[in-house]
């Protein structure tokens, strides 16, 4: 990932967005344990190889309410952005993005769905599926 990229995670509850958070603050480098924001809207990881704003919409009510705790600032800072609930922002979401969706299998396994916004995702991607991904 690199300074201002924006994935925007969908999945319905227990889906598993919070843990790909953490795989992703894991790979960022990110000090101590990353959980859920749930009940702040947004936390804030430093000390990775890059800032982590880790949104989620799950109790908002309207979309303006993550606009007013900073979203777009958010955009500006030279970090990682990663929304969960992010289907409840689809209006809000920035031209380029990368859209995720964790899908619960039958036999409790997960899908996730990669659907690139832009060209930066659509390189990110094809980046990923040259490396096996
Ligand atoms: N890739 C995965 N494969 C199997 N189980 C998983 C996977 N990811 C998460 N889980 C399990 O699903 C449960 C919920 O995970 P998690 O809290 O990450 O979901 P969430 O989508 O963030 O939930 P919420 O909707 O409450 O925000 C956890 O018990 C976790 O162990
Ligand atoms: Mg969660």
């Amino acid at each position: 990932l690199e300074p201002g990229d924006v994935i925007f995670l969908s999945g319905e509850l227990g889906a598993g967005k919070t843990t790909f958070v953490q795989g992703l603050a894991e790979g960022l480098g990110v000090p101590g344990e990353v959980t859920s924001p749930t009940f702040t809207l947004l936390q804030e990881y430093l000390g990775g190889k890059l800032p982590l704003f880790h949104f989620d919409a799950y109790r908002i009510e309207h979309p303006e309410e993550l606009l007013d705790v900073g979203l777009e600032e958010y955009l500006q800072r030279g970090g990682v952005v990663v929304v969960e609930w992010a289907e409840r922002l689809k209006w809000f979401a920035p031209e380029e993005h990368l859209e995720v969706s964790v899908i619960i299998r039958p036999d409790d396994s997960r899908e996730f769905l990669f659907r690139p916004h832009g060209m930066r995702y659509e390189a990110l991607l094809r980046q990923w599926e040259a490396n096996g991904c």
